[in-house]
């Protein structure tokens, strides 16, 4: 299992490429299901889950052709041609829907083109118990009938979905998704309300409106989708990394470095651009991206929660948290989106941070600075913020699982080494 090496204290300085966002990615993959024509993505990120997700579509019987840059080739994103002119299968395995929780995101495209489909339920994950029970009641209310049955859901609308009005109880990404995609083909009007807001929620209405779809509110918290008979092909290209982009930035800034990340979007940000703004870090748009630069002198703790977009992403709170761990002062982190998020937290503290947990809030004393240490990476970005740590702390970092950074990371040693940093792969 490889594992990453990394000595401390050099300060990160120059360009990273920012890649396309995985969490945009992925469900405009599935969105392919939809239609019987090719969907062309571009700038699709090199990752381990898109892997994941290609191999889950192709047994439906999507069609996938590459093309674009192979993997680990430079930082232009790869492009997929994606026809499911034939769904050949409605099922899909456990042993695929396990390795991904957003596979679950096939069953509003399957229900909505085939009229049915048998989904594994994703089970158990590190961050969380992270149910689908909002996937579930709103495709019952656009008329599906749902059965739970040997680990798998069964759903079935012969007749096809009918439009509904369904009211969130709570705002979900993957919810928001799988029903926005579903609605695109039910009969008659549906009214999302308390939509996630996520730009990664609004790539994908702009994708589907450009299949075809008829989509209304686009970036508000209510969605309003005229089904129509069928969607066409489209070509669309991925936004940008937005948490890529905060994780680089925290990496320039816990280092006192320099970097101007490249393609990223400030519009996307505005939420960590204000936290980083009152910590001491200085993030300002360029026409090529964003620049960023600590302000000289030590960091300043400062308060963070995490909220539905435009919050403060829960995507970066473990990295927000070792920055803080190096911060003077103490900073106040509280996880409101998913119980069970602070796994980084021990791991942490052995390389030297402060930091004590009651319930969903985290109190990060910093500390002058942080030691290296052999750590274990238990999701994926958890793994993240001890390389962030790391590139801190004085002495030599061991970074263990690093599949999970593989996961949502496009070759993050090689964009940091290419900025000074001092880290290796170990095979
Ligand atoms: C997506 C992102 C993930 C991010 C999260 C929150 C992808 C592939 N993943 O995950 O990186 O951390 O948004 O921004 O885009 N919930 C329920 N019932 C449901 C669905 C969700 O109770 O049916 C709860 C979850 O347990 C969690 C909260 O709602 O507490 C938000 O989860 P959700 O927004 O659905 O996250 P994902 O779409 O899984």
């Amino acid at each position: 299992m490889d594992r990453i090496r990394i000595c401390g204290g050099v300060p990160i300085n120059g360009e990273i490429p920012i890649s396309g966002a995985k969490n945009a990615a992925l469900p405009l993959m599935t969105a392919a299901l939809l239609s019987a024509e090719t969907l062309t993505l571009s700038n699709l990120p090199h990752l381990a889950d898109i892997t994941t997700l290609a191999n889950l579509l192709v047994q439906h019987g999507v069609e996938i052709r590459m093309n674009g840059a192979a993997a680990g080739d430079g930082h232009i994103g790869r492009v997929l041609e994606l026809s499911a002119g034939t769904i050949t299968s409605t099922r899909a395995p456990y042993d695929l829907v396990r390795k991904m929780r957003a596979s679950i995101l096939v069953l509003g495209p399957l229900l909505a083109r085939e009229g049915r489909a048998e989904v594994s339920l994703p089970g158990g994950c590190a961050i969380g118990t992270r149910p689908v029970d909002l996937h579930l009641k709103g495709l019952t209310l656009l008329g599906a009938e749902i059965d739970l049955r040997e680990g798998y859901v069964h759903a079935a609308a012969p007749n096809g979905l009918v439009g509904a009005e369904i009211v969130f109880p709570m705002v979900s990404v993957g919810a928001t998704e799988n029903l926005l995609m579903a609605a695109t083909l039910a009969k008659g009007t549906t009214r999302l309300v308390n939509a996630a807001r996520e730009p990664e929620v609004t790539d994908l209405a702009l994708c589907l409106t450009s299949m075809g779809a008829r989509i209304e509110g686009m970036g508000s918290d209510t969605l309003i989708i005229h089904g129509v008979e069928r969607l066409h092909g489209a070509a669309h290209s991925v936004i940008p990394d937005r948490i890529e982009t905060g994780t680089y930035a925290m990496a320039a800034a816990i280092t006192g470095g320099e970097v101007e990340l490249l393609g990223a979007k400030a519009e996307h940000l505005r939420s960590v651009i204000e936290i980083l703004g009152r910590a001491g870090v200085s993030v300002t748009e360029t026409n090529r991206g964003l620049h960023v630069k600590r302000a000289d002198g030590r960091l300043h703790g400062v308060d963070v929660m995490t909220e539905p977009f435009p919050g403060f992403p829960t995507d970066l709170q473990a990295q927000t948290m070792s920055l803080m761990a190096a911060a003077e002062g103490a900073a106040m982190i509280t996880e409101s989106i998913f119980e069970n998020r602070f796994m980084h937290v021990p791991e942490l503290c052995r390389m030297g941070a402060d930091i004590n947990v009651h319930g969903a809030s985290a109190m990060v004393r910093g500390q002058p600075s942080l030691t290296g240490a052999e750590v274990m990476a238990t999701d994926l970005r958890a793994s993240v913020s001890l390389v962030i740590a790391a590139l801190a702390a004085q002495g030599e970092t061991v970074v263990n699982r690093v599949y999970h950074l593989d996961r949502g990371y496009e070759r993050l040693e090689d964009k940091l080494a290419a900025c000074g940093a001092r880290i290796e792969r170990i095979k």
